[in-house]
């Protein structure tokens, strides 16, 4: 039987055994989900031992718990490690999700219209992990396995992976491969496939603004003592300048600048200013001066709030001045910025903007670096030919926004490249309300990655 034909036979089943898994709540950010992060590890550990892996393993760790298992089956092969992640973020705010987040359920929409699993983690990367337990499937039931396979899921990808380098540092002998392969990015559209040629970095700061050592009574002081919230406001306007560059003194310095060719090159990739800017019910797109869409979403450095809190947020009008504001800030990384450099030049700016009659502590969390692929790597084109024969279409390279920071460290510690062939679209709205994945990405997924093994293996001769 063809793949595709016992993919079409067992459609219903894949699919439910994937929304079982989601529906196990796995919040690595919630101290409170420890159990169901464990739940959901055992979930996926069971799954790959139905495939007849040679093992299949819970590695626990100081935060939660990693998922390996391996199918070696000649040394002679070359050997694939397939990074993912089983951890999700927050379901919040719940009160938009149009049905429960972890009661996943197939809808039909425009761009969707074979369907799409809504439900928390469904694209992010549940979905996409399960994509390979599928395609692993299948190739044990050919007995074909073009490739030695490896699998390592983690828990803690959301939260920075900050147990994974420590892990990959422990375990370089059985983590040894040629290659790892990375489904957590998306494509442009389901006609257009793409592959992710690069990441942006991160650093992320949270920020406290310290006045008066109590709330006060905002007719009383107000006008004579620092409001922490307006000096605050004042401080994060001053991060940015008229042409929406980084005041940050040295903040590009190590920014790497694309040349012409290239600039254009991304310019070709399709891509509608308008259709953007429909879908997201605004009426003209905001950012760094001289760069497009695509460029201030891919391959230049920013800075945002990603959240701000302090004084009164309750119903009707309290009359305080607060002691205390605060804000979350992440600044995205490009090549050859270094998240350590860049939250140390952060902090000593954001410190130095601070008026007389306020403290400021800048209290940095996790962190990543940059990274870029090439494209004449045999993994590349392996991946490249794998999506031509599943959509029809070279697959086009594009620069990605957002972040993994294991990446770069995968590079550092296994001295092993990555190919990140995912296949999520930017509509499926990630990490917010109503996330979803695509059915049709769901097996062409699995078909593709299917098809990369064979490529990988002939071109890797
Ligand atoms: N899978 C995403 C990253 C991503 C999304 C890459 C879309 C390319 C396209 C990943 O799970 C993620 O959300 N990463 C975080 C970083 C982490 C340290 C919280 C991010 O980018 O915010
Ligand atoms: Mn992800
Ligand atoms: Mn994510």
């Amino acid at each position: 039987m063809s793949n595709q034909s016992y993919i079409q036979e067992n459609r219903d089943r894949f699919l439910d055994e994937l929304m079982q898994w989601l529906r196990i709540p796995s919040i690595s950010s919630d101290p409170g989900s420890k159990e169901q992060m464990v739940r959901a590890a055992e979930y996926l550990k069971q799954r790959f031992l139905e495939q007849g892996v040679d093992k299949a393993d819970i590695y626990p760790t100081a935060g939660h718990p990693i998922v390996y298992a391996e199918k070696i089956t000649d040394p002679s092969k070359p050997t694939v490690l397939v990074y993912g992640h089983y951890d999700v973020q927050p379901p919040d705010p719940l009160d938009l999700w149009d049905s429960p987040p972890f009661e996943p359920v197939i809808k039909t929409t425009p761009i969707h219209p074979e369907g799409a699993i809504f439900a928390r983690g469904a694209c992010d990367d549940k979905g996409q992990v399960y994509m390979h337990v599928k395609a692993l499937e299948i190739m044990a039931k050919n007995g074909d396995f073009p490739c030695n396979l490896k699998f390592m899921i983690e828990g803690e990808e959301e939260v920075g992976s900050v147990n994974l380098g420590k892990f990959c540092e422990e375990h370089k002998e059985m983590l040894k491969s040629d290659v790892i392969l990375i489904s957590d990015t998306s494509i442009i559209d389901n006609k257009t496939p793409s592959i992710c040629t690069g990441l942006r970095g991160l650093s992320y700061v949270e920020v406290e603004v310290t006045g008066a050592n109590r709330d006060l009574h905002s007719g009383v002081y107000g006008g004579a003592v620092a409001n922490p919230i307006n000096v605050l406001s004042d401080m994060i306007a001053a991060l940015h300048d008229e042409n929406n560059h980084i005041t940050i003194p040295g903040f590009y310095d190590d920014v790497q600048e694309l040349s012409r060719q290239e600039r254009d090159a991304m310019a070709k990739a399709p891509f509608s200013l308008e259709a953007y800017e429909k879908d997201l019910d605004i009426d003209a797109v905001y950012g760094e001066k001289d760069y497009t869409t695509l460029e201030r979403a891919s391959i230049r450095p920013t800075l945002d709030v990603n959240g701000i809190w302090g004084g009164y947020i309750g119903v009707g009008a309290k009359t305080v001045l607060p002691s205390k504001a605060f804000a979350k800030i992440s600044m995205r990384l490009v090549p050859d910025q270094s998240s350590g450099k860049i939250t140390k030049m952060f902090a000593d700016y954001f410190t130095s903007l601070a008026p007389k009659g306020v403290r400021v502590k800048v209290t940095p969390h996790h962190g990543g670096e940059p990274v870029v692929t090439p494209t004449d790597s045999v993994e590349y084109q392996a991946a490249a030919l794998a999506m031509k024969d599943t959509f029809g279409v070279e697959p086009i390279p594009q620069r990605s926004g957002g972040s993994i920071p294991i990446v770069a460290l995968f590079e550092s510690v296994l001295g092993v490249k990555s190919v990140l062939m995912g296949f999520g679209l930017d509509s499926d709205v990630i990490h917010s309300p109503n996330e979803h994945y695509g059915t049709f990405n769901f097996f062409k997924g699995i078909e593709t990655i299917l098809r990369f093994y064979p490529h990988y293996a002939e071109l890797k001769k």
